[in-house]
């Protein structure tokens, strides 16, 4: 008897595409919603159950599509509105449920909603942004830092105010205080519902802001210790984030009416992403209920990667919080961090062969793990992350304002591959891509592995089948504490008809699985 009353999402194993880099469909070097229609099928061969889509709405692509200046349309490099609702049919037919990344914190500087709003203090988006008076010698009414380096606040001369941005000077924050705001979220989840969207993943949902005077200034925060990497010396980390920056309290007036929203379409799935000073915790507020479904977290997405002791560490953590009203979604990897191929296996030497075995043993380890699990694109190919982007090659605004002592986030999001042996790997006929192609990657390119016997990709969509069919990781949310010795990962998940050993040994770099 099959007790399973979960939802989909619930054991979701979700395969995240970031557009510009998955498959150029008109040669023009930059990838494309009809190359990503292209290539489903070898999305919904290796047997994941959704995929989720970085930004493509109309958008300036100062950040990459995270600065969105028209939610409800396509940007054209990408495509059309039709191009989508090709897409999406295609994938509904191939059994893939499709998520799209929604970005509700904030939006372009050229999104006509900012461009009305900045033009005076009494128009009727006036107060859609956060607008500030300057303290009385000038400067940002608080010390608050943004993301991506400089202050979180730029100078307005037609308003004579200052506005809040917690990334680039050009993602202005929106006024979630203001209900307006919302509704206009509300209509934007229904436009995409109504299209067939199956979910959203929520873009930084912890930066919502809603207003709330006085400011206060962040507080330094004591346990700052410069790290060994470049991107944990910016002066971001050196601040506490909860006078009012990040976490607000009033992020649940939008959490609670997107989920309304969600609710009267059924089966669909809200998954926030959610970072901050202790995620963790938070996540128990943002999936509380009548709020987001799961976050995203950020557990295992450590910059410098984790040892066991340290991946041991975050699952516990992590499923603390899952146990109680939270649901939680795991990554290795995304288009933010460095990949898990490099950071986990950073200083292990290890071989050609066993940097696959070790990537294989991740992915199945997130894939055993209660909630659902983000997979980015080429992890299934075991793919590195490429560290020696010249610098005048370099995309990512972040990586530019800190190049070349820090690289920012280019080193993950190169093109895939396809082929070997086509030009440039088969991701675009052109004569050069928005980023170079890895040379590297070639050995490993996506057609080709899912062609190789025993390729990390068919040993995945081997173990993925497999999975379907144990009651103890689909039907039941429940996982026992984590245990093991010093380089083994040991936990049981249990349901009414199994209770399933899932043994992760990280010297040998093998998963065994028995059934008690
Ligand atoms: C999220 C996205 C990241 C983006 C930022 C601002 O963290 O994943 O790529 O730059 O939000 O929208
Ligand atoms: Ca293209």
């Amino acid at each position: 008897m099959n007790t399973n009353n979960l939802n989909w999402w619930e054991t979701a194993i979700i395969y995240q595409i970031y557009p510009r880099s998955f498959q150029d469909s008109n040669d023009d070097g930059i990838g494309d919603l009809p190359g990503i229609t292209s290539r489903l099928e070898y999305i919904a061969n290796l047997g994941v159950d959704a995929i989720w889509i970085s930004p493509f709405f109309k958008s300036p692509q100062k950040d990459f599509g995270y600065d969105v200046s028209d939610y409800c349309d396509i940007n054209p490099e990408y495509g059309t509105l039709s191009d989508f609702d090709a897409l999406l049919a295609k994938a509904h037919k191939l059994g893939l449920k499709v998520m799209v990344d929604i970005v509700p914190a904030h939006c372009s500087d050229e999104h006509v909603w900012f461009e009305e709003s900045r033009q005076s203090r009494d128009n009727p988006k006036a107060d859609w942004f956060h607008w500030v008076e300057p303290n009385p010698d000038g400067t940002p009414p608080t010390n608050w830092l943004s993301f991506f380096g400089g202050p979180a606040w730029s100078w307005e001369p037609l308003r004579q105010q200052y506005y809040l941005h917690n990334f680039l000077s050009s993602q202005p924050n929106l006024n979630h205080a203001n209900p307006a705001v919302r509704e206009a979220f509300n209509d934007i989840a229904r436009f995409w519902f109504d299209r067939g969207v199956d979910g959203f993943r929520i873009d930084a949902v912890h930066t919502i802001n809603a207003d709330s005077e006085p400011y206060k200034n962040n507080l330094a925060n004591p346990e700052f210790v410069p790290g060994d990497l470049p991107q944990q010396q910016q002066p971001f980390f050196r601040q506490l984030h909860d006078s009012g920056q990040l976490n607000q309290p009033a992020i649940q007036l939008f959490t609670e009416s997107f989920r309304a929203v969600a609710d009267h379409y059924g089966d669909r799935y809200l998954m926030g992403e959610l970072h901050g000073d202790d995620a963790i915790k938070a996540s128990q507020t943002f999936t509380a209920p009548g709020r987001l479904h799961a976050t995203y977290n950020f557990n295992l997405l450590h910059w410098v990667g984790l040892d066991v002791d340290g991946l041991k560490d975050a699952i516990t953590k992590a499923i603390g919080a899952f146990n109680g009203t939270g649901r939680l979604s795991f990554a290795f990897s995304n288009h933010d961090v460095p990949r898990s191929a490099t950071r986990q296996m950073l200083g292990l030497g290890l071989q050609e062969d066993q940097q696959q075995a070790m990537q294989l043993l991740l992915l199945k380890l997130e894939s055993c793990l209660i909630g659902s699990t983000c997979i980015y694109q080429g992890e299934e190919l075991a793919l590195q992350d490429v560290q020696d982007i010249p610098v005048d090659k370099m995309q990512d605004p972040w990586g530019i304002e800190f190049a070349p002592v820090f690289l920012g986030r280019d080193t993950c999001r190169t093109p895939m591959v396809w082929s070997e042996n086509a030009p440039n790997g088969g991701f675009s006929k052109a004569n050069s891509t928005w980023l170079p192609i890895d040379q590297r990657h070639l050995q490993r390119a996506g057609l080709d592995e899912a062609q190789r016997p025993h390729s990390v990709y068919n040993e995945f969509a081997e173990f993925l089948k497999w999975r379907k069919n144990q009651p103890a990781l689909m039907n039941e949310n429940t996982m026992s504490e984590v245990m093991g010795g010093p380089n083994e990962i040991i936990f049981d998940r249990i349901s009414e008809q199994q209770t399933l050993r899932c043994l992760f040994d990280f010297e040998s770099l093998t998963a065994t699985f028995t059934t008690k």
